[in-house]
């Protein structure tokens, strides 16, 4: 059975009803979820590097398809990060869903000569202000998730979304490539990566950029 929710259904907490738009993708059953994300990451893997890692953001109920297709793919994984999100709603009668799940795997194995140390789970709330993507991620959790690609090293983000990866990347001294189907989103990321760069990294790219 296909899904059919908007994603903003489910994604937007109860009484913060917005205007903000709607996206493609989000409408594909568990069988064709993990065809098409194996797919993905198998070409994602093949475009890495020795020790490149992977992270994919899920739910609970996506987390165990999102592992299998992680492996399928040929990632070793390496373990799931919960990101515990305190303003989640509260659910009657039961346990609240408060948590996403970014599960990560590695191209071969870790580098063991990097001299880098990451936490293994985090706590923060989606942004409120200045909010432009119904699932816009934390800046404090994506600075901390793109630490993990080597500073010469280039972050994709194959679901640009509003940029969060993208100016993060930024803001660590990472080069970045973004892909978003959404025109809309696009040119939201496109301006939020620009803000972030200078002077210096403008000359670099030459007179197009
Ligand atoms: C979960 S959102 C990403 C949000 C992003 N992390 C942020 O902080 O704003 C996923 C994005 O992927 C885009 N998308 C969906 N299918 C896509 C595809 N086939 N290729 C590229 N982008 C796609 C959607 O338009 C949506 O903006």
């Amino acid at each position: 059975m296909r899904r059919r929710r908007w994603p903003g259904a489910k994604y937007v907490t109860s009484g913060s009803a917005h205007d903000l738009k709607t996206f493609p993708g989000e409408n594909r059953d568990q069988h064709s979820y993990r065809s098409w994300l194996t797919e993905l990451l198998t070409e994602a893997y093949r475009a890495s590097t020795e020790h490149a890692v992977s992270m994919v953001f899920s739910d609970w109920r996506q987390e165990p398809t999102t592992s299998d297709a992680l492996q399928m793919a040929g990632w070793t994984r390496q373990g799931t990060i919960p990101w515990i999100k305190p303003a989640s709603r509260p659910r009657k009668g039961g346990f609240k869903q408060s948590a996403e799940f970014i599960t990560w795997g590695v191209k071969g194995t870790l580098d063991n000569n990097r001299d880098i140390y990451l936490p293994g789970h985090f706590t923060a709330s989606q942004p409120r202000k200045d909010r432009v993507h119904i699932t816009q991620k934390p800046l404090e959790i994506m600075q901390q998730l793109v630490r993990i690609c080597p500073e010469d090293g280039v972050v994709l983000d194959p679901f640009t979304g509003s940029g969060s990866t993208g100016v993060a990347a930024l803001l660590e001294g990472r080069r970045f490539v973004g892909v978003e189907l959404s025109p809309h989103y696009a040119d939201i990321a496109e301006q939020r990566l620009r803000a972030e760069l200078t002077q210096d990294d403008f000359a670099l790219a030459g007179p197009e950029a």
